[in-house]
Parts: structure tokens; sequence; C-alpha cells
């Protein structure tokens, strides 16, 4: 028998990532091979088959966030994305090999082949990888909103910014739920709001006036989900702070008393979208997918500000 001590080399399994070295424009994205990620307790890890775009992905990518979030650089970008479970961490319930998911990681990490998702749920047969990709923050952010805002059936709620990601999402699940939704969008995207059942009109001067129209018995309550210096406005609109909410809008939201809502990782707001979309109530638009390598290409589409549902990333 030879017994002479040879040191077992253990190989690194590597993925293909999307990732910035440096805090910069959408050219500083790059395409490469990393290592792979292993879920911890409580977590899985998911074959990505698309991941989806948000403000924040590019807001983290430029530096502009980087005292309140700082990264360790180089980083993969990407909160949310959808796929199948290839590993599964200690103590993970309810979930198996091969299962169909989508959901939320940490705040980066999605644009990869592999990512480690710690809230998720099944996706609903009726959307597709794109689809599901597109309903990870939207959904958990609209929904957060709205509960915050109380019961929705039989009132009257106005979204303003309804034609993007979490507006688009809010609209669709708040008229599931029974509202009358008011939703504000620039005019080419009136009829992109009227498909998720919303009453369309525009941002901007004259809002109060035209809801006069809209809603002869006034709005009861206001979703802002368009960060453009209107919380003045919407809070004068609905007459009271605390029928107003903001997921985007921090330091308007604390001086006027509304309510600010922040996105959580809560598998249970994951599994009502999905059973939404299961009821064909709630489908996330995609306005356009994009291959990995044209990552680029995505955040400079997200960064103009006028994305009509969600922008996603195939991988
Ligand atoms: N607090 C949280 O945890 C959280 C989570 C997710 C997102 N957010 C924030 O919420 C905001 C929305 O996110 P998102 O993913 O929905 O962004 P998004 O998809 O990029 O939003 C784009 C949409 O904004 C609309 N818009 C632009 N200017 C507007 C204005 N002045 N008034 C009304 N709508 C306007 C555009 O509609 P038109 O093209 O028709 O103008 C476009 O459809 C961002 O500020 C994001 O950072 C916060």
């Amino acid at each position: 028998m030879n017994t002479s001590f040879r040191p077992v080399k253990v190989r690194q399994t590597v993925m293909r990532a999307a990732r910035f070295h440096e805090y910069g424009g959408a050219e500083s994205l790059v395409i490469e091979q990393v290592p792979d990620p292993h879920p911890g307790p409580g977590e899985i890890r998911v074959r990505v088959a698309a991941a989806s775009v948000n403000p924040i992905d590019w807001k983290l990518r430029s530096g502009a966030l980087h005292q309140l979030i700082p990264l360790e650089l180089p980083d993969i970008p990407g909160r949310d994305g959808a796929g199948v479970v290839d590993e599964i961490g200690d103590g993970a319930q309810g979930v198996s090999i091969g299962d169909r998911v989508f959901g939320l990681g940490g705040v980066t990490g999605a644009t990869a082949e592999l990512l480690i998702l710690s809230a998720w749920a099944h996706t609903p047969a009726t959307w597709n990888d794109e689809q599901a990709a597109g309903a990870g923050l939207a959904s958990v952010t609209a929904m957060g909103g709205l509960n915050a805002l109380g019961s929705l059936a039989g009132r009257t709620l106005l979204v303003e910014g309804a034609a993007g990601g979490v507006g688009s999402a809010a609209a669709e699940i708040a008229v599931a739920q029974g509202a009358t939704v008011i939703g504000t969008a620039s005019e080419r995207n009136h009829e992109f709001l009227t498909s998720l059942g919303a009453v369309p009109t525009t941002y901007g001067p004259g809002l109060a006036q035209r809801l006069t129209t809209l809603a002869p018995h006034g709005v009861d309550i206001v979703l802002d989900t368009a960060a453009s210096g209107s919380l003045d406005d919407l809070v004068a609109i609905a007459g009271d702070p605390k029928r107003v909410a903001t997921v985007a809008d921090h330091a308007g939201g604390q001086r006027l008393g509304a309510h600010v809502v922040n996105a959580e990782n809560d598998p249970a707001l994951l599994s009502a979208a999905a059973e939404l979309g299961g009821q064909g109530r709630y489908t996330p638009r995609i306005e356009q997918a994009y291959p990995l390598q044209r990552i680029a290409d995505a955040h400079a589409h997200a960064e103009r500000g006028r994305t009509r549902g969600k922008i996603v990333i195939c991988i």
C-alpha cells in the first residue's frame, strides 16, 4: 500500500456573473467567472433563469449609496431573481431541489448563474421565468406600501408612478383586492395603466384638479412610488398624512408624517403575490429582457427612469 501523503487539491467551482470592480457607470460592468456561492442556514441556492433590474442596482453600482450601504467590491448587482432550486441550506423548509421559485437575496448578488435566496415563494405556473424574476422586489415593496394603508376593498387609491416596476405591481394588486385605482403616468403609458385595471391620469401640476373629475368623492389613500417631490401635494390630496405611504421619498415621508415603507425579505408577501399570480390577477409586465452580456444596456435603460413595468436579465 502506498502510504505517502499527497495533498488533495479542492477545486473551487465557478459560475458566470456580472460584476463591477469599482463604483461607476454602467460600462464598469463586466462578465466574469466567480466562485459559486453556497446557501447558509435557512437559505436556498437557485440556478438563475432571470434576474430583475431595480433602481437600487444602479444606485449601488454608481456609488451614490456607498455611505448608507457600503459594498465589498467587486460585487454582483441584483436584488431579486427566479430559477430552479439546486442547493438547500440547513433548516430551509418547504422546498425541494428542482422547484421553480422566485424571491429575494441580499442587496446584491442576483445577476449570476447561481443566486442565494433568503426569502422565496414557488413560481405559479402562470408566470414564465421573466415574469417571475420581475415579481420579487416589486411585489414585496408594493404590498408593504399597500398594507400600510389598511383595507383596500371599496376605497379609492391613487398610485403616483403607476407605470414603474413597483407602481404597476401596486396598481394591479390593489385592483385585485377591491380598490378603485387611479394611477399617474406620462400619457404614452395610459393604455398600459388601463391594462392593469387602473384609471390613468398624468402626474405634475393640476393633479388635484384632474382628480376632482376622476374621483368626485375624493381619494381615500395614496401610494407614492415616484420620488418626484410631489409628496406634499399627495398628502393634501389625501387630506391626512396617515392616508399616504411612500416607498420612494423617505425624507419627505418622515417630514410629513406619512408611512415610510421599505421592502422586506418576507416570504409571506411573496406567497401572496404568487397566489394572485396563479389566479391570473397579478402578472408582472416585462418591458424588455436583456441577455446577461448586455447588462450594461439594461442598467442604462433602467437608469433613464422611464421603465414601463420591469426590465429583466436572462441568465
Ligand atoms: N423602499 C424600498 O424598499 C424600495 C424598493 C423598491 C423601489 N424603491 C424605490 O421606489 C421608486 C420606484 O421604483 P421602481 O422600481 O418602480 O422604479 P422604475 O420602474 O424605474 O420607475 C420608472 C417609472 O417612474 C415613472 N415616473 C418617472 N417620473 C415620474 C413622476 N414625476 N411622477 C410619476 N411617475 C414618474 C415613469 O413613468 P413615465 O415614463 O410614464 O413618466 C416610469 O414608469 C424608486 O425610487 C426606487 O428606488 C424603494
